[in-house]
């Protein structure tokens, strides 16, 4: 029987992982116990902070051994607890942190191979500087990892021209919870070759082993770009401005974000340096980024002709177009701070559902006016990625409540969005994935054949159940 007191490895870590390797002391384990919403805060007997993938393959195995727990971490910015231990204080974090390598970049393949603890700006900045685009895009993209992003299987501004971080990857490198190392690195566009083990891997949320390296698809670089922002009638006025743009050049449509009145108010109200670019104040807004390679694109030309029209048609009501690339950024950061002013303005609960794109408008209104009903003053704060279909449905306290009283509601305002996204054939979680906070949704809205099919995997994998317990499945 193997001694699960995880004290007792902590040698046998020391003895992997040197004295930069391993955390012990409450201070510096204290950071990896919470997560980035506050919403839990866990304990752990160590954290191990490995810097190869060996390394990562001789603790899982020491661990495999003494049936010690693995949260595995990367910039802990999940959404939904995920990268956070249970409170037992028996698992071990394992930080990629250190293993953090761009291996290669192949601007004739378009690849690159870069280790789990690689930062997603960095990994945007080694694409930029070899001429090429890694387009995976974020608000947390400073802090989130590569392991992170493809563990989650994270979306963000650009799906709606690129697809989520699984589109992105061709291959795979991992460590597997008996401590096997498997490599998967094929910078390959065809392999068919028996089941798609990476594919299972992305958005397993660390359940199924650790994710130490993968190659990662680039893209020709932007030569020509526009950006607009805009006030628009309404949410069908949003969608429709989204189908001219995409009639015109769906190709050059890079992000296409809606935005409330609500959530700009609490933007430029709590964050310094941002600033409404319109003349006046609207219920709604829409960020459109459109890129090319092509030099000769005239994409400025295009939005404005499109927007043009808009006008005409009376969807859009007031229009900006960036003027350069530094106006661009100011404009992008009113959609960027969406996350950070909700939580200067109080307590919220985030709803990151998705629904079919034409069914954008109706979810919003209909969530809205439930939401208003559920808890009279609270503020709907609608925005997101609203040409995936997928919106963050959040709701903000009303003003002057007991923070920790609207908390409590959080289930009851989680059911009532819910209840409208599965009436209009929608998913509850889109692209935050599920983690802690969401496992008790999964026997509801995955339950039979497809739990049981998720079960059966997790259980060949991981028999002893120590990859990330208690996240993803129920
Ligand atoms: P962590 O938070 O550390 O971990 C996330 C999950 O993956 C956990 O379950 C963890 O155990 C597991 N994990 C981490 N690394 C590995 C690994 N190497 N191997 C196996 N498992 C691993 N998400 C979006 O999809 N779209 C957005 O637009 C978006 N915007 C955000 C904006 C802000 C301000 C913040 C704070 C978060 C946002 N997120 C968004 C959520 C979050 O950034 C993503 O989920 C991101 O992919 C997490 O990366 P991370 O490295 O921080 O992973
Ligand atoms: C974002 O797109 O900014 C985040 O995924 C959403 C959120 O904070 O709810
Ligand atoms: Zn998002």
């Amino acid at each position: 029987m193997p001694d699960s007191t995880p004290s007792r490895i902590l040698d046998e870590l020391a003895a992997i992982l040197g004295p930069r390797g391993l955390l012990t002391e409450p201070a510096d384990i204290a950071p990896h116990l919470s997560d980035w919403r506050a919403l839990y805060r866990g304990a752990a007997f160590a954290v191990a902070r490995p810097a190869s993938t060996e390394e990562v393959a001789a603790v899982v195995r020491l661990c495999a051994a003494a049936g010690v727990p693995i949260t595995p971490q990367g910039g802990n910015t999940s959404m939904v607890g995920g990268a956070t231990p249970d409170e037992s204080g028996r698992h071990l974090v394992l930080s990629l942190a250190r293993v953090n390598r761009i291996r290669a970049l192949d601007p004739l393949d378009m690849t690159m191979t870069a280790e789990a603890g690689v930062v997603l700006k960095a990994a945007q900045d080694a694409a930029a500087e070899a001429g090429c685009l890694f387009p995976l895009s974020l608000g947390a993209e400073g802090s989130a990892t590569i392991g992170g992003v493809l563990s989650t299987n994270a979306g963000g501004n650009t799906t709606v021209r690129y697809g989520n971080a699984r589109e992105l990857m061709l291959g795979l490198e991992a460590v597997l919870p008996d401590g096997s190392i498997w490599n998967g690195l094929r910078r390959l566009r065809k392999d068919n070759t028996g089941y798609a083990l990476r594919h299972l891997l992305v958005g397993a949320e660390g359940t199924l082993g650790i994710v130490t390296a993968a190659v990662l698809r680039l893209f020709p670089r932007a030569r020509d770009t526009a950006l607009a922002f805009c006030a628009v009638a309404d949410e069908d006025a949003a969608l429709a401005l989204f189908r001219r743009f995409r009639d015109r050049d769906e190709s050059a449509v890079r992000a296409f974000e809606y935005m409330s009145g609500t959530g700009v108010d609490f933007c430029t109200s709590h964050i310094e340096g941002v600033t409404l670019p319109l003349e006046a104040r609207a219920d709604h807004y829409v960020l459109v980024d459109l890129a090319s390679p092509r030099p000769d694109a005239q994409l400025r030309e295009m939005a404005e002709s499109v927007l043009f029209e808009a006008m005409q048609a009376e969807e859009v009501t007031d229009a900006a177009i960036a003027a350069n690339e530094a106006q661009a950024q100011k404009i992008w950061r009113i959609r960027e701070e969406h996350p950070e002013a909700q939580k200067r303005e109080g307590a919220s609960v985030k709803n990151d559902v998705s629904v079919p794109v034409s069914k954008v408008p109706e979810m919003i209104r209909r969530c809205s006016a439930a939401l208003r009903e559920l808890i009279p003053g609270s503020r709907p704060v609608p925005f997101g990625h609203i040409g995936d279909g997928n919106i963050h449905m959040n709701l903000e306290q009303p003003e002057g409540m007991d923070p920790a009283a609207f908390l409590a509601r959080s289930h009851d305002i989680m059911d009532c969005v819910n209840a409208v996204v599965r009436d209009l054939g929608g998913s509850f979680s889109a692209e935050h994935g599920i983690g802690r906070l969401k496992t008790d949704m999964m026997e509801d809205w995955r339950g039979g054949a497809e739990l049981a099919a998720m079960r059966a995997i997790k259980a060949a994998l991981d028999p002893q159940g120590l990859m990330n317990p208690g996240k993803v499945l129920p």
